[in-house]
Parts: C-alpha cells; structure tokens; sequence
C-alpha cells in the first residue's frame, strides 16, 4: 500500500481557512493518540536534526492527503509521484517540528511526477515540486538535502534515518511530532520474496523482527544515509507497515538522478 494518507475531510477546512486568516496556522486539530509509538518503532526528532524535511498536504478534489519530502534546492522539493497522482494543490510547510504550527508554508500548482511512473508496481514513484519564489533556506531549521550521485550504489545494511509525520502504526493515527527511524537496507534479492514485483529503481529496508518501518503520512520522505546524511531513498510503499517479512520500499534516488537533474537542475 502507498504511503501517502488521507486526512478526515474537516480538517482541510482548517488548513484552507487559517491559511487565508493568518500567517501562523494551526494545521491539523487532533492528537496523536499513539503516543508511545514513533513514525513506526521510531523516536521524537526536531527539524533542526533534519532541516532538509518538509510536510506535504496535497489537496485532491474534496481530499488533503498528507505527504513528506526534502528540500533539494531552493526552489525544488522532491517528492513520491503517487503522492501528486490527481493533485491539484500542493501546501509546502517547511522548518517546523510539529505538524500543526510554525514554519513556513508555500503553496503551489507546479508539479512534475516522473513521466514513467506506475502505479501498479510504484516504479518510477518520484516527482518535483517547484516552489516559484524560493523557500526560505534559514540553515539551522531550512536547509537542501545532498541527493547520491548518479553512480553510487547501496550496499545491503546501510543505515537508514527516516523522517515524517505519518503513522505511528499500522492503522493508527499521524504524528503532530516530526519522528525519526533508523532501518538497514536489504538486497533487492531478499526483498523480492515479500514483492516479486520489485525494480532496480526500488530497494527496500527493515529489521527482520519488524517493528521498525515508515507509513502511511510519510510517503516522499527522504531515507537518508546515516554515515554520509546523503539523501539515498525516497518513501514509496509497503505491506502494511513495519509487519515481520513486508520491508518498507523506497525508490533509489541514485536511479532516478538524471531524471532530476534534467527537470530540477540540481
Ligand atoms: C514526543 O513528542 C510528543 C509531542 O511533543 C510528546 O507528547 C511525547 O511525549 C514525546 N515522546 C518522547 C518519547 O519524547
Ligand atoms: C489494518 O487494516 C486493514 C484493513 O482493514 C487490515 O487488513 C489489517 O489487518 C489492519 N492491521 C492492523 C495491524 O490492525
């Protein structure tokens, strides 16, 4: 399943109509009630750990769908395609740790999915979002991500930090606190016994036992590479989540580089 997430339709009326009124608004109303659980089997970050994440509330028809991504350039963020499938709107909030409140918000119409992208297999899952006027690059809450070159590979056990507000668990509900989980990167090889649908521009990550995995609200997030902080992976799909046996797939950004440099110019 992908792991963007549709929010309860009241809540768009929130975010649409602070938007109008004031600067600072107070996005989503609930609380998280899984509080002892992270993003799934993660722990509490704060944007300054990941100044390169951004939440994403992609406005489809009468539907907000929420979605993470990174920051690549100042006027590029970078994203899952299944995230902006029938999108109309995009809400870009940058440099905040909670959900509902702070940052810096930009809104949208300009996105780019991968021209091969499919939905059956989530190949090709990546897309551009461009932010005409330029995000406000702070440094210490606002920052790009370095994205893997072209050439790099990834070798299985990579440590990989993953961030978003997503699910807390399987069916559970999103987190108002950015989250962060550590999982190694397994062989495409290994992965194909839970998807046989895999591609080489996918490549999967989790502990064997489980437990530990991203969800649904994360979907477009950066998997970055613990030792190096270069943007590896983006969230695209998984098997539920965090379920022994069902890794979390990400696309690999080294595959899908030229295409974003061609379109991005980073
Ligand atoms: C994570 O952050 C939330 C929101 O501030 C808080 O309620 C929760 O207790 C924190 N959990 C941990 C383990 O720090
Ligand atoms: C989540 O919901 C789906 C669909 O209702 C169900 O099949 C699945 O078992 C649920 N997972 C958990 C962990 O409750």
């Amino acid at each position: 399943m992908e792991k963007s997430f549709f929010l309860p339709l009241f809540l768009l009326f929130c975010l649409i109509a602070e938007d109008v009124v004031s600067g600072a608004p107070k996005r989503r109303t609930y609380d998280s009630k899984n509080i002892d659980n992270r993003i799934v089997g993660g722990y509490n970050i704060t944007i300054q750990d990941v100044p390169y994440q951004v939440l994403l509330y992609v406005q489809k028809g009468d539907m907000i769908e929420q979605c993470g991504g990174s920051i690549i350039s100042q006027t590029y963020v970078l994203t899952a395609a299944h995230c902006l499938t029938g999108a109309s709107i995009v809400y870009v909030i940058a440099g905040t740790t909670e959900a509902d409140s702070g940052g810096y918000e930009y809104t949208t119409e300009l996105f780019t999915p991968h021209p091969l992208y499919n939905s059956a297999n989530s190949d090709y899952d990546v897309a551009l979002i461009n932010i005409r006027d330029g995000i406000k690059l702070v440094g210490s809450s606002t920052k790009t991500v370095k994205l893997a070159d072209a050439d790099s590979t990834i070798a299985p056990g990579t440590k990989l930090l993953v961030t978003g507000w997503g699910l807390t668990k399987e069916n559970g509900s999103v987190s108002n606190n950015l989250m962060a989980v550590q999982v190694p990167t397994i062989s495409n090889e290994e992965c194909r016994k839970a998807y046989n649908t895999l591609t080489t521009r996918q490549f999967c990550a989790a502990v064997p036992e489980g437990g530990k995995d991203s969800c649904q609200g994360d979907s477009g997030g950066p998997a970055v590479a613990t030792d190096s902080g270069v943007q590896v992976g983006i969230v695209s799909f998984g098997e539920g989540c965090a379920r022994p046996g069902y890794p979390g797939v990400y696309i690999e950004v080294a595959k899908v580089r030229s295409w974003i440099e061609m379109n991005a110019g980073v």
